[in-house]
């Protein structure tokens, strides 16, 4: 990120910044809400935020219409019903330390004309870390939840609710027709532990932190899954009401208590800011020994009808604030760097430490991001260094310590070599990262490709996690992905494993079956090549459609100034970069024929292209005969199929359109004695290019 001053930019340097971080800051929300997996703590998270609203401050007239600052978390993720929250979910502004917390107040105060020492009381309580629900009650009795999503509308996870048995499903008293109560789903540390060992016993994810197993456990398509995992709930705040409940926010925490609902023991009444202030230090140093992690302290005034006149500024409110706990920090000794080679070959330097407690987390490991942040940190294997974990993710190394540093200690050299295949390791001009030129000679590629490949987004095979994956990999049964699908083959050889046995070996084969039928933006995704994530795969398979036509575009791609090239670059979203990705991918024979031997074993599903709702030749139903010289008759079946229609072998009374190449014969004689339609290979290349019916 850039830290030039924002006043001092030019227009066009701050229009490029603020593309920049919209981009940036939308990935990292998708990242978070989206797939639980976030990749940066909140305080760079934050960092990359305000950077954002100080350059919109300085170029007012140059903020986005998908500008950060008007949106809140992320849309749904897909595999849920999407549902509107009656009143919008909103965020709460964050403070570090008392004279930001004595601001809030002042501000507040200033908002409703009260002087500085009128007393404004408030309720504390513990600021958990987990995702916030929404849940509509009609006439007492449970409707439905959803989760925050983009805060407007979230995902519907009613079913996963009910099943994990973590609302009450009728109110146990009286309360308005229509109500919205909202809290947070999280898990205990302790649960999240055991959650954890269980996942690695089978080979399935491992959760990041409490926060993220909680997520991805509510999120789950499957409710006997979320049913099985250990969450719990706090609820905390209203939603719409269609009458009043309560008077303060204190009462209205009682109400929820005897409507059924946990509410947290440790909340409490505060009548100024000396309690609050108080309050906020019991909480910050009793942290540790709590079950649940939390993150800081929300502090809401207490008088509802103050609330009400206080309001909403963007998406905060005038009447909370969340007073969020500092990074947890310690110091420990470095003891190695080890260099990790990633899927596309980036070298990632891995401090290895000697293990300290940060925050109630034992810390082994953090990232060191690159050569250039070891040489400017000056970090050296054998220094004391200081640590930080903010919240979860990966802990970060701060600095060294240079009194500490033992005599023979040597600044550190990065490897030019792949320290997995001794391939050379190059390092562009002009970018961060050394990679591994290795390829697919490479293990450590190979292996990574591999976990992507079933990851998630991808494949998606359960019970098939890196674990797995590795252990098969080092039995030699794993070369390239098409490996994966003989698999089942193995299972009895499977089943005798240690830690294995019939019923999981037969669960993964069943899995590895059901993987067989992929759609092509998932099939593209797995594929791992460079800058071809799940978005761009999506804008691929609609373009193309179905496999065979990407498949020969993107080998004809391959020839600079051909046609498919310059389609491929056209594609809004693609760009010159990821062209030559894909050209670069389709120029190996080695992926090439991995390509197909995959191709063989799987059954790859056409996507709809986009626009194509209303295509001419949605739900119709096509005959192919004769020849045709633009593509085979395979490929035609598919690219119609691909927009919707179907396409059968005979033609009778039901078929809507006959296109006809060369010497057609008794099929055409056929069509036209049953008038139906015929279209010359001319007219049919015309409808796939204009999504138009010719003139009949
Ligand atoms: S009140 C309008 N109370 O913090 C604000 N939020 O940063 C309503 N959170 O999305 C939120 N504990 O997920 C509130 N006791 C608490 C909370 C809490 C955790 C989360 C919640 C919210 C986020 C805001």
């Amino acid at each position: 990120m850039s830290t030039a001053d924002p006043a001092r930019l030019s227009r066009a340097e701050a229009e490029a910044e603020l593309a920049r971080l919209a981009a940036e800051i939308a990935r990292h929300d998708r990242l978070y809400h989206g797939e639980d997996q976030p990749e940066i703590d909140d305080a760079a998270y934050d960092a990359l935020r305000r950077r954002n609203a100080a350059i919109e401050a300085a170029f007012p007239d140059l903020v986005r219409p998908d500008s950060p600052t008007a949106r809140v978390g992320e849309a749904p993720a897909s595999g849920f019903a999407r549902l509107a929250h009656a009143a919008p979910m909103l965020s709460l502004d964050n403070v570090f330390d008392p004279a930001e917390f004595a601001e809030f107040l002042t501000r507040a105060r200033r908002f409703l004309g009260l002087d500085a020492a009128a007393p404004l009381a408030m309720v504390g309580e513990p600021k958990i870390d987990g995702l916030s629900i929404n849940l509509t009650y009609r006439d007492g009795q449970f409707v439905h939840g959803a989760t925050r999503g983009n805060g407007s509308e979230g995902e519907d996870v009613s079913a996963n609710l009910r099943a994990a048995r973590l609302v009450p499903e009728r109110l146990a008293a009286s309360a308005p027709a229509h109500i919205e109560i909202r809290g947070e789903v999280f898990m205990t540390k302790a649960d999240f532990q055991a959650l954890n060992a269980t996942q690695a016993a089978h080979g399935g994810r491992l959760f990041a932190n409490p926060r993220n197993a909680a997520a991805g456990s509510l999120r789950q398509l499957d409710p006997a899954v979320t049913a099985a995992r250990p969450l719990s709930l706090f609820a905390y705040a209203m939603g719409e009401a269609s009458a009043p409940v309560a008077d303060t926010h204190w009462q209205y925490l009682e109400r929820l208590a005897d409507w059924g609902f946990a509410v947290n023991p440790l909340s409490a009444r505060l009548e100024d800011a000396t309690a609050a202030i108080a309050f906020q230090a019991r909480l910050a140093g009793g942290r540790a020994g709590l079950a649940y992690d939390i993150d800081g302290v929300v502090f809401k005034i207490d008088d509802l009808g103050l609330q009400r006149r206080l309001g909403f500024v963007g998406r905060a409110p005038r009447w909370a604030i969340a007073w969020k706990f500092p990074a947890e920090q310690a110091m420990t000794r470095l003891c190695d760097i080890r260099i990790q080679v990633g899927r596309t070959g980036a070298l990632t330097p891995v401090a290895e430490l000697e293990p300290v407690n940060v925050g109630g987390v034992l810390v082994s490991r953090a990232s060191l991001h690159n050569e250039d942040e070891i040489a400017r940190k000056d970090i050296r294997i054998g220094d004391r260094v200081m640590l930080q974990r903010a919240g979860d993710v990966i802990p970060q190394i701060l600095g060294v310590d240079p009194a500490a540093r033992p005599a023979d200690a040597a600044p550190y050299v990065f490897p030019t070599r792949c320290p997995a295949c001794q391939s050379h390791a190059v390092r562009p001009e002009g970018e961060v990262v050394r990679r591994c030129t290795g390829g697919l000679i490479c293990p450590a590629q190979r292996v990574e490709r591999l976990i992507h490949f079933v990851s998630r987004p991808a494949f998606d095979i359960d019970g098939l996690g890196e674990k797995t994956i590795r252990e098969f990999y080092d039995e030699g049964w794993l070369h390239g992905p098409a490996d994966l699908f003989t698999l089942p083959a193995r299972e009895a050889e499977i089943a005798a494993r240690e830690g294995w046995g019939a019923v999981s070996a037969a669960n993964l084969a069943r899995a590895i079956e059901a993987a067989r039928q992929v759609s092509l933006d998932r099939f593209i995704y797995a594929l791992g090549i460079r800058r071809v994530g799940e978005a761009n795969a999506r804008l691929l398979a609609r373009h193309y459609g179905e496999y065979a036509h990407w498949r020969a575009q993107m080998e004809e791609a391959g020839i600079i100034g051909s046609e498919a090239r310059s389609t491929l670059g056209e594609i809004t979203g693609i760009g010159p970069a990821i062209a030559t990705e894909l050209a670069d991918f389709f120029a190996e024979p080695q992926n090439r024929a991995a390509l197909d031997a995959l191709a063989e074993t799987l059954t790859i599903l056409p996507v709809a292209a986009s626009g194509s709702g209303d295509h001419p030749l949605r739900g119709r139903t096509l005959v192919f005969t004769g020849t045709l010289s633009a593509m085979t008759r395979p490929e035609a079946k598919a690219r119609a199929e691909g927009l919707g229609a179907k396409v059968t072998d005979a033609v009778s009374a039901k078929t809507d359109f006959l296109v006809a190449g060369a010497e057609a014969g008794s099929k055409a004689r056929k069509a036209a004695g049953l008038g139906v339609r015929i279209l010359t290979e001319a007219e049919w290349l015309g409808i796939l290019e204009t999504g138009q019916m010719p003139e009949s």
